[in-house]
């Protein structure tokens, strides 16, 4: 990636403070997806990322990670698979659970959606704590597929989520653009 084209990236993120709560610094993405140039430099390079590690399907991540990983497996001329939240998808389903801060939370892929033989990229805005990161790749795992890399827009280095996703990475690469 270009100087020129993480500077625009930079230019369309805006802080929001004290969201959803006080204390917190919100990143807000959407400036970024209202301007197309700056929306297309992204999927740009989060193409160009999936096409390097040979990924065969894109997973991405609820509801955020949809917005950018839909387009880029169009672009990549692969599948996308949605993670969601658990409880919203009608077929036969693998669930993760995994620990936030404060209690808990459950992912869910539909089974059929991934396979042995599959290379899947995960993509997502945010990597925070890395807890649905790292759920994400114990499902495609459980799945019998292979994990291609991890690739998030932002990642919030003091919450240390690369460290949490070292070992379900297993080697793979996190790109944090
Ligand atoms: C945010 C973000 C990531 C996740 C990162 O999603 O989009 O998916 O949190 O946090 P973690 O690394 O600590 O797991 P959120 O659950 O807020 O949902 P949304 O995309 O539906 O707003």
């Amino acid at each position: 990636m270009t100087d020129e084209t993480l500077g625009l990236l930079l230019s369309r993120i805006k802080d929001v403070p004290d969201y959803p709560k006080p204390g917190v610094m919100f990143k807000d993405i959407t400036p970024l997806l209202a301007d197309p140039q700056a929306f297309a430099a992204l999927t740009g390079v989060l193409t160009e990322l999936c096409g390097r590690y040979g990924a065969t399907k894109i997973v991405g991540l609820e509801a955020r990670g949809f917005i950018l990983a839909a387009p880029v497996a169009v672009q990549a001329g692969v599948g996308f698979v949605p993670v969601r939240k658990a409880g919203k998808l009608p077929g036969a389903t693998l669930r993760q659970a995994y620990e936030l801060e404060y209690g808990s939370a459950e992912i869910e892929v539909h089974a059929e959606d991934l396979a042995p033989g599959d290379r899947v990229m995960v993509i997502d805005d945010v990597l925070a704590t890395g807890g649905t990161a790292e759920a994400s790749l114990e499902l495609i795992r459980r799945a019998g597929a292979e994990v291609a890399g991890v690739a998030v827009l932002m990642e919030l280095g003091f919450l240390a989520g690369r460290g949490r996703l070292e070992r379900a990475l297993a080697g793979a690469p996190l790109d944090a653009l």
